[in-house]
């Protein structure tokens, strides 16, 4: 059985060490593109990358480890131990020196949620947690999130989405308090998480979400597809991550708009 402090202490170890580079050396090199002119991976994302892949194969040698940039194992299921890895998530505003953006991990046994941790750079903060243990901010613990209606909450959609369907989230916007953006998911989970916004709406990765939906599940957030399929942490989905009431009242918004 897992030793869940045993990943807790490693999880932060690694994540402090990682801020704190980031924080005394903010520089990189090298900017490239992936998939298009707006996905972007520097040498400091790659140099990340492979220390956290490194250590997670010392600490954890019995470990799958899923992570962007592609120096984990590429495992094809999620059988015992799986680690996901978002070395810098908000590599745009990285590079365009805003002060958005987060280290992740999330911890899964057995596809379901143990454990995870943001570390949100340039306020020095660290959220973590998961459904046995609650969810932190620097040792604090978070309080469960109220379940307000939509029309209570502001809410966050990925730029993407926005681009490709603008008539669907407008409807959504309207029936909201608002709409906020801010260009990495690991910093907007980090808002939910503090009661700040209460939905956020995007197609994401399986680093994008891994470690917030971790920490979300023990004060009220959950990831729900909005095609109405199991979420598979192995590709990408289009999701709802929310608390349950505004959730339920966005999905019933996205249908009639569909
Ligand atoms: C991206 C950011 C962005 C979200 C994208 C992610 P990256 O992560 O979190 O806010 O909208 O879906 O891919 O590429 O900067 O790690
Ligand atoms: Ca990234
Ligand atoms: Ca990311």
């Amino acid at each position: 059985m897992t030793n869940l402090n045993e990943i807790k202490q490693q999880i932060l170890t690694v994540l402090i060490t990682v801020k704190n580079q980031l924080r005394q050396n903010y520089h990189f090199e090298q900017v490239n593109t992936k998939t298009n002119r707006n996905d972007l991976v520097t040498d400091r994302d790659i140099s990340i990358e492979k220390t956290v892949v490194r250590f997670l194969k010392e600490h954890f040698p019995q470990a799958q480890i899923v992570s962007e940039e592609g120096y984990g194992n590429h495992p094809q299921n999620l059988k015992g131990l799986v680690f996901f890895v978002d070395p810098i998530d908000g590599t745009m505003n990285f590079v365009k020196c805003h002060d958005q953006f987060a280290s992740m991990i999330g911890v899964y046994e057995d596809a379901q949620p143990i454990f995870g941790a943001i570390v949100d750079v340039m306020q020095d903060k660290i959220y973590y947690g998961g459904p046995e243990i609650g969810a932190f901010i620097d040792q604090q613990p978070l309080k469960k999130l109220d379940d307000l209606p939509l029309n209570k909450v502001l809410i966050t959609i990925s730029n993407r989405l926005l681009q490709n369907d603008a008539v669907t989230y407008q409807d959504l916007v309207s029936n909201s308090s608002g709409l906020r953006i801010f260009g990495s998911a690991g910093i907007v989970f980090t808002r939910l998480l503090t009661g700040k916004e209460h939905l956020y709406v995007g197609k994401f990765k399986p680093w994008d979400l891994a470690a917030g939906r971790a920490i979300g599940k023990a004060i009220g957030i959950d990831v729900t597809p909005i095609d109405g399929a199991p979420i598979n942490m192995l590709k990408s989905q289009l999701v709802i991550v929310g608390t349950r009431c505004a959730t339920q009242q966005a999905l019933d918004v996205i249908s009639r708009v569909k």
